[in-house]
């Protein structure tokens, strides 16, 4: 069996070079097959609420429901490092709520580590987690649970101004103990900048090829998600197409009559079934 990735691992790429492999998963089966990959980190993302539960963005997640999809995650044992999300208001109103909850993703959920969106105003909050001894990863950009205080889904620091303060922010995260930090939707060249100014690793989803790692939405980036995607996704395959195709090919058995044939039918009654 292959080595178990800790926080550890996740530093020591930065220094090696080898470039972080990380993709979200909400479930038993997937995290086993995912697992099999080499991939490096499995995150336990509050994007569940868009792809698995349909919500119409990630505000209503619930703690609960971030715990139910870690067990699942955590029950296959995978060896990738996995990291679960704290939701929408389970750590923004104090530094107690904070603990608690990062506390429940580890506790109930069997999280190795805990991610939080938020820049410099959650040093205290981040600082907090780690003294309980669970690591962070921080989430700078465009952070999703802020949406309605950015006014859409927009690309982060385009300007100079914007740009210079995610610097100080990505430093001060690192200054507080995070071991890595997510970059979502800011420029290639900002990505870099912060990866070559900071010595723990950026993992990067629609921030560039110059980051320390990539993460993607795993039902984005198999082609299962149907709604829009932004331009940073990469759809490596259609299974939603293919979804639909094998359960269509089904329905007209079925009704044609063509499905269950002998093949998937029992032959003998047994003398004790009778
Ligand atoms: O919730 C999530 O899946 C995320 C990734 C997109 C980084 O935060």
């Amino acid at each position: 069996m292959e080595k178990k990735v800790t926080k550890s691992t996740i530093l020591k790429m930065k220094k090696t070079g080898e470039k972080i492999a990380a993709i979200t998963s909400y479930d038993f089966l997937s995290t086993r097959l995912i697992d099999r990959t080499g991939i490096d980190l499995i995150l336990v993302g509050d994007s569940l609420g868009m792809v698995i539960m349909g919500y119409e963005n990630t505000i209503p997640v619930t703690m609960e429901e971030i715990i139910h999809h870690l067990k699942a995650v955590t029950r296959a044992r995978p060896r990738a490092l996995v990291v679960g999300d704290l939701p929408f208001m389970s750590y923004q109103a104090s530094v107690e709520d904070a603990v608690r909850n990062a506390g429940r993703l580890v506790k109930e959920g069997g999280a190795e580590s805990v991610k939080l969106e938020g820049g410099e105003r959650y040093v205290p909050v981040i600082e907090a987690i780690i003294n309980a001894s669970i690591p962070v990863v921080g989430h700078l950009g465009l952070t999703p649970q802020s949406l309605h205080q950015m006014g859409g889904y927009k690309i982060q620091g385009r300007d100079e101004k914007s740009a210079e303060k995610m610097v100080r922010e990505a430093q001060a995260l690192e200054e507080a103990g995070c071991f890595a930090l997510v970059l979502e939707g800011i420029p290639w060249t900002l990505a870099e900048k912060i990866t070559d100014h900071i010595s723990i690793p950026t993992i990067g989803i629609g921030a560039g090829i110059h980051c320390d790692g990539q993460v993607l939405v795993l039902n984005d980036m198999l082609g299962i998600y149907d709604n829009p995607l932004p331009k940073f996704v990469k759809v490596y395959d259609q299974l939603g197409k293919r979804i639909t195709d094998a359960v269509s090919a089904y329905v007209e058995e079925v009704k044609g009559g063509r499905f269950p044939t002998k093949e998937h039918s029992y032959s003998k009654i047994k003398e004790s079934e009778k």
